[in-house]
């Protein structure tokens, strides 16, 4: 069974969840960014981990993944939200169906920690604005940016291992 892992990833946690992956990925999987990421078309098994934006999997991911057909798929996602929360539900949800048209076996989030410029932007926000900083925000930011850790990898590694023992 030919297996890709592939990934988007702009500050590196993304990134990281995927190389996690790979360790229980049978030897040979290859591994690329979805900006060089051959085609689907050449492998069985399509596991694809995307940064949340809005709700969904970003922008470079979703092209990706919306290429896929007929495969077998895992995705993984890493969120500034608390993986159990609505937020992170209504991404996921929204994530499987641009692979919709393939067999989907499992997927995973966690937490990664969110870009500090962005983080900054939202402290200048006026307390009033829906993007301002409230308690539960800055603690719900503080808590992301101890993400993803080696508990989030063991996570991803103990679902990654039955998927693969699913098939
Ligand atoms: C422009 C931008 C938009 C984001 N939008 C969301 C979002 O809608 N929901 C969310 O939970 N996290 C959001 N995040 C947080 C990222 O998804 C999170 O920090 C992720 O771990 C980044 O992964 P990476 O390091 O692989 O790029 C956003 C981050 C950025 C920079």
């Amino acid at each position: 069974m030919k297996t890709l892992v592939t990934y988007s990833s702009l500050t590196g946690n993304t990134k990281r969840v995927a190389e996690a992956i790979l360790e229980v990925m049978p030897e040979g999987t290859a591994i690329y960014s979805v900006e060089e990421a051959p085609s689907p078309e050449n492998y069985d098994l399509i596991i694809v981990g995307f940064w949340a934006d809005r709700t969904n999997a970003d922008k470079k991911a979703q092209k990706y993944m919306e290429q896929i057909k007929g495969k077998k798929v895992a995705i993984f996602g890493t969120l500034g939200a608390y993986p159990d929360s609505d937020h992170a539900k209504e991404t996921m949800k929204n994530a499987r169906e641009l692979v919709k048209e393939n067999e989907i076996l499992g997927d995973f989030l966690c937490q990664g920690k969110v870009d500090p410029k962005l983080v900054a932007r939202f402290e200048n926000l006026p307390a009033d604005h829906p993007h301002g900083m409230t308690p539960e925000r800055k603690a719900r930011l503080q808590e992301a940016s101890k993400h993803p850790n080696e508990e989030d990898f063991i996570k991803a590694k103990k679902i990654f291992t039955e998927i693969l023992k699913s098939i």
